[in-house]
């Protein structure tokens, strides 16, 4: 059998499957509330995957009708952070010229990422462009995002889980967990 290059490491649960749940019941309502019935969601992945499927869902209990489109995006550096320079992986493939976008990644930490994915669709010809984020880590901006939607402002940890990866691994966690390295 092939060797696992999982890293080896205990998670400890920060949100669980149903304060997740919850809160992205209540996420769907401001959304809707502010955008029109048929924008247009854009899920940065791989990240974004998780809850960009149940915020779709959520959406759909309040009559909206999206569009769904997918940018994958890397950053230099296999660190835990972004470095500054995005490269596209594969854009989106609908034309979004003059529709109103939502924006979903899952972690806003620099802004890096967001700042990027936000300019590249208003290159495209957006109309507008809200973005919704499941994790907001205060007090690390070095760009002038905001976040229109934020499901969590979390402490500053690193969290794996519901999308999220640590070394590729651990999205599969139906909750969000702090990691710790295996000592
Ligand atoms: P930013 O570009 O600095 O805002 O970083 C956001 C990106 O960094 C997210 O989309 C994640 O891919 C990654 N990231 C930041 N913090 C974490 C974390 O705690 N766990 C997993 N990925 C993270
Ligand atoms: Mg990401």
């Amino acid at each position: 059998m092939e060797a696992s290059r999982r890293p080896e490491a205990q998670v400890d649960i920060l949100y669980s499957a149903a304060e997740i749940a919850a809160r992205v019941a209540v996420l769907a309502d401001e959304i809707a509330l502010s955008l029109g019935p048929e924008p247009t969601v854009v899920a940065i992945l791989k990240g974004s995957f998780v809850f960009t499927a149940d915020l779709l869902r959520a959406l759909h209990h309040h009559g909206a009708h999206p569009q769904v489109e997918f940018l994958t995006l890397a950053s230099y550096g296999a660190g835990t952070e972004s470095r500054g320079q995005i490269e596209i992986l594969r854009d989106i493939t609908d034309d979004i010229v003059g529709r109103d976008v939502l924006l979903v990644d899952d972690i806003l930490e620099s802004g890096r990422t967001l700042a990027f994915a936000r300019d590249h669709l208003r290159g495209r010809g957006a109309r507008k462009v809200r973005l919704c984020v499941l994790l907001h880590k205060p007090g690390k901006l070095k760009t002038n995002v905001v976040a229109d939607f934020v499901g969590f402002e979390t402490p500053d940890l690193f969290v794996v889980g519901y999308g999220l990866d640590y070394a590729h691994y651990y999205r599969e966690l139906p909750y969000i967990g702090v990691i710790r390295a295996a000592r």
